[in-house]
Formats: structure tokens, sequence, C-alpha cells
């Protein structure tokens, strides 16, 4: 594919394409759908809050766009399929996916870590982003082609003490994004990873409110990021610009991982 002055604008560049977007309802999720939308994509925003899906859904809708709202568990493979199943029978198949859902938990070194929380972390980020690409690609096998971006994290690469369960699953996010693209590069499916360091949003509220400096310290830009920032990189990873980019992760973390 040539990528030339006749290429979309980044105002329409999504026309046509469907986008469905796990974790929807809040932060990255929500940022990343509300910029798709703009671009022209028809949205399919799904979470385990639905009626932070729907809220999210009114807004589009209100901007002149067009979204549609599920509840899903990602955590559990035949919500996901469901979910998927119904947002293609919508638009008649599936284009772009953004696999954001996610969860943190509570700061405990490894030998006392709860072994039910252990499970519900690793369930929701690691499975939840396989459980998801499972049911997705075929969709997008059928309509031949698409893009994927996965959440990972700087803990994707790096790890924090007291974080053995993010982490590991964060690290397993990266390995998942690149065996799938490897098994469907020939088959115009691209799948990606982005690794933010900290973003304002309701997942770090309240290690925010405890050592706000001490995040901010970690990052060398001086600052946390927006969610609206991540978004950027994820709609540029699902656009027709990023058409040689797959199996990767990229970063977006103000230099904490340059150190
Ligand atoms: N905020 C950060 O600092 C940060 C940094 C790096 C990576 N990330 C990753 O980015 C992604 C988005 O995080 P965020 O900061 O926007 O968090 P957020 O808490 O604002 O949003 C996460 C959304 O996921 C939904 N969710 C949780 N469990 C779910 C489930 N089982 N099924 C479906 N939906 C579920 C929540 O309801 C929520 O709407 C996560 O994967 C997170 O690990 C966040």
């Amino acid at each position: 594919m040539t990528v030339s002055s006749s290429a979309p604008s980044a105002a329409n560049e999504f026309n046509g394409r469907l986008a469905f977007i796990t974790g929807a309802g809040s932060g990255i999720g929500a940022a990343t759908a509300r910029l798709l939308a703009r671009r022209g994509a028809s949205l399919a925003l799904a979470d385990i809050d639905e009626a932070a899906a729907h809220t999210v859904a009114g807004e589009i809708a209100q901007e002149g766009g067009r979204a549609i709202a599920f509840r899903v568990d990602v955590g559990d493979p035949r919500s996901v399929e469901d979910a998927v199943a119904r947002a293609a029978a919508s638009h008649g198949g599936l284009d772009l996916a953004v696999n954001a859902a996610g969860i943190t938990g509570a700061l405990t070194p490894c030998g006392d870590y709860d072994l039910d929380a252990w499970h519900r972390i690793v369930n929701i980020n690691l499975a939840g982003v396989f459980f998801c690409m499972r049911f997705q690609i075929p969709q997008m096998v059928r309509r031949g082609g698409g893009a994927i971006v996965n959440l990972s994290s700087i803990m994707g690469s790096n790890a924090m003490a007291g974080t053995v369960a993010y982490t590991a699953s964060k690290h397993g996010v990266e390995g998942a994004t690149k065996a799938a693209a490897l098994d469907y590069a020939d088959k115009g499916i691209r799948v990606n990873a982005v690794a933010p360091g900290y973003v304002d949003t309701p997942l770090i509220a309240r290690r925010k409110a405890e050592a706000h400096e001490r995040m901010v310290a970690l990052h060398p830009m001086g600052r946390i990021a927006q969610p609206g920032e991540i978004a950027q990189l994820i709609a540029f990873l699902l656009s027709p610009q990023a058409a040689f980019i797959t199996g990767s992760v990229h970063m977006a973390d103000g230099g904490y991982s340059a150190r």
C-alpha cells in the first residue's frame, strides 16, 4: 500500500471503519473512543461498567459521531465472544480494536501476594487481551484486514516492587501481541502494543493521591500523561500511516524508560 498525498486526512481517515474498544468507559479507552470518532470511525464501546460505556457513547453521539455500548467482562471468553459478535453484526464486520480494559492491585511483596488477586489481575489484564484478540481476529480475517492495539505499560518491560501480578500481566501482553502479530503479518492484520508511563486516569487515582510527587519524579518530563496523549499514539498505530508497523511495543512515557 502506498501512503501518498491522496491518503485520507486525519479528519476522516477512519470513515467506514468499526473500532471495538474495551475499557471504553473510562481513561485511555474513553479518550481513544472520542478521538477515533472525531476521525470518522464508528465505535463499539465495551466495558464491565456498562453505564460508563453508555455515557461515553452518548457524548460521542452528541458530537455527531456513531457509537454503541455493550457490557463485557474481558475475563470471561463467552462474554467477549458475544460482545465482539454483536458489534461486528451491527456494522457488517470489524476493522479495528483497542484492548484497554485493565486493573491494578494493592502493592504487596511477592511472598505475601494474595492468590485471588493474582488470578483476577492476570485473568483480566493478560487472558482478557488474549480472549479479545481470539474473537476479534477471525472477524478481521473475514474483512480482509485490520489493526489491533493492546495496552501494555512501562511495567511491560520494567518492574516496580509490589506489583508482581500487574508486571507479569503486562510482560505477557507484550509477548501475546508479538505472537499474534506474527500469526497474521501476511494476512493484513497488524497487532501492536502501547506502553504508557503513568496516565492521569481513575486507575491510578489512589496512588496519585498518596504519592503524586514521587510518581511525577519518575518521568524526566516532570509530569504524568493525559489520556488524550496516549490516544494519539493508539490512533496513529491503527491508521494507514502505520501500515508497516506490526509486532512492536511503543512507549509513551515522558522519558521514564530512557534512563
Ligand atoms: N493509567 C495509567 O497510569 C496506565 C499506565 C500504563 C498502562 N495503563 C493501562 O491502560 C489501560 C487503561 O487504563 P486506564 O488508566 O484508562 O484505566 P481506567 O480505570 O480509567 O479504565 C479502565 C476501564 O476498564 C474497565 N474494566 C475493568 N475490568 C474490566 C473487565 N473485566 N472487563 C471489561 N472492562 C473492564 C473499567 O470499568 C474501566 O472503565 C489498562 O490496561 C492499564 O493497565 C494505564
